[in-house]
């Protein structure tokens, strides 16, 4: 049994997921042969703890759900932010759990270029790290001899980036593409029931897929911020966001979304990735009106998918959840696993 010591930077949505998972599947991953402390979790506004033989997961999240601090548990240190948990925590893993931003990708990525100077694994499910400063981060990862778990910044919990990096490494993958913003694909197919674009977006604020400044999904930019990280991480590149071509949903009309029915067609935000056999990469982000006969045609509501187009083993493609605080926190036990399995 191998015992890793975690510390969690942010404690919302996908790492109280994980500390359920944790909670709930303690006999499974036992028998993956892994036992998970958590002996830090260091959260804006819910408090932070440190205590090296770990704390409870139940005892978390039961603190949060009252509305309590995490500094009411019983803790050999409190206070501490995230540079101190990271330098000071002696965890074996960061799981770096912060807000998403996608301009300065700030202040996770310096979570995590602290965590892998100081020898520590990464974990996160934020994409502005990866997006953003991906190549930096990966080299400094392999000059220490470390990993940089991401698996959770596409499809969250849906193997994308395991399928792509490791299972099809060496199948030839030449174009990758992918429904990979559940928001998006909840409207579309909202509107094809003939909801009205903003009928369809309030729909999808009111299931909580959308925030209340929905630009991030409708204008395609979380898309994007995708297809980066597919791209620099699957196909070597190094790509920024300003050189995806992008265009959101904002622009559809009933009227469009009724011309492709009409046609046995239908409208999906669709992220592509295409090596042109100049080994350039044409990466973008667009609706386009797919033949029924796509893989991706029929996956509807706020599921993902994406298909990756190999030489060897033609189209793979791979449907599931896109978000959600367990399909996200399942992201980070699989990272887990591949750490420590290799
Ligand atoms: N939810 C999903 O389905 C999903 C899917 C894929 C990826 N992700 C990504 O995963 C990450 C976490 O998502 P989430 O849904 O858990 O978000 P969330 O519910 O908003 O939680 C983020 C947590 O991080 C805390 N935080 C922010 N900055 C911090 C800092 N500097 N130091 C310590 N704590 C800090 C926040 O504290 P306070 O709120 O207490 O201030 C909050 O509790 C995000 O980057 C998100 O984009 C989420």
């Amino acid at each position: 049994m191998k015992t890793c010591k975690l510390a969690l930077i942010g404690f919302g949505n996908v790492g109280q997921g994980f500390a359920q998972i944790l909670r709930d599947q303690q006999e499974t991953i036992s028998a993956l042969g892994l036992n998970c402390l958590i002996v830090a979790v260091s959260d804006l506004h819910k408090g932070s703890i440190y205590q090296p033989q770990g704390f409870s997961p139940a005892d978390l999240l039961q603190a949060v759900k009252e509305g309590s601090s995490l500094e009411n548990l019983p803790a050999q240190a409190r206070g501490w932010s995230a540079e101190e948990t990271i330098r000071q925590s002696g965890a074996d893993v960061l799981v770096e759990l912060s807000y998403t931003d996608l301009q300065t990708g700030e202040p996770a990525t310096g979570h995590v270029r602290l965590a892998l100077q100081e020898g520590m694994h990464v974990i996160t499910t934020n994409k502005g790290p990866v997006a953003l400063h991906y190549p930096a981060l990966q080299a400094l990862a392999q000059q220490k001899g470390l990993k940089l778990g991401i698996e959770g910044t596409v499809m969250s919990g849906t193997p994308s980036m395991q399928l792509g990096g490791e299972l099809l490494a060496g199948a030839g993958v030449f174009k990758i593409q992918g429904i990979l913003n559940g928001t998006t694909n909840y409207i579309l197919s909202q509107m094809e029931t003939g909801a009205p674009y903003a009928e369809a977006l309030a729909g999808a604020q009111q299931k909580g897929y959308a925030e209340a400044d929905p630009t991030g999904d409708v204008e395609g930019y979380d898309a994007a911020g995708k297809v980066v990280i597919l791209a620099n991480v699957l196909m070597g590149a190094s790509l920024t966001l300003s050189q995806i071509q992008r265009e959101g949903i904002t622009r559809l009309t009933p009227a469009d979304i009724q011309s492709a029915q009409a046609a046995g067609e239908r409208w999906k935000l669709i992220a592509s990735l295409e090596k042109t056999p100049a080994g350039e990469i044409l990466a973008s982000v667009r609706p386009t009106r797919l033949p029924q006969a796509h893989p991706l045609a029929s996956v509807g509501g706020a599921t993902n998918a994406i298909t990756f187009s190999t030489a060897l083993l033609g189209d793979v493609t791979l449907i599931g959840p896109g978000a959600g605080r367990l399909a996200t926190g399942y992201a980070i036990l699989s990272d887990l696993l591949a750490i420590y399995r290799a």
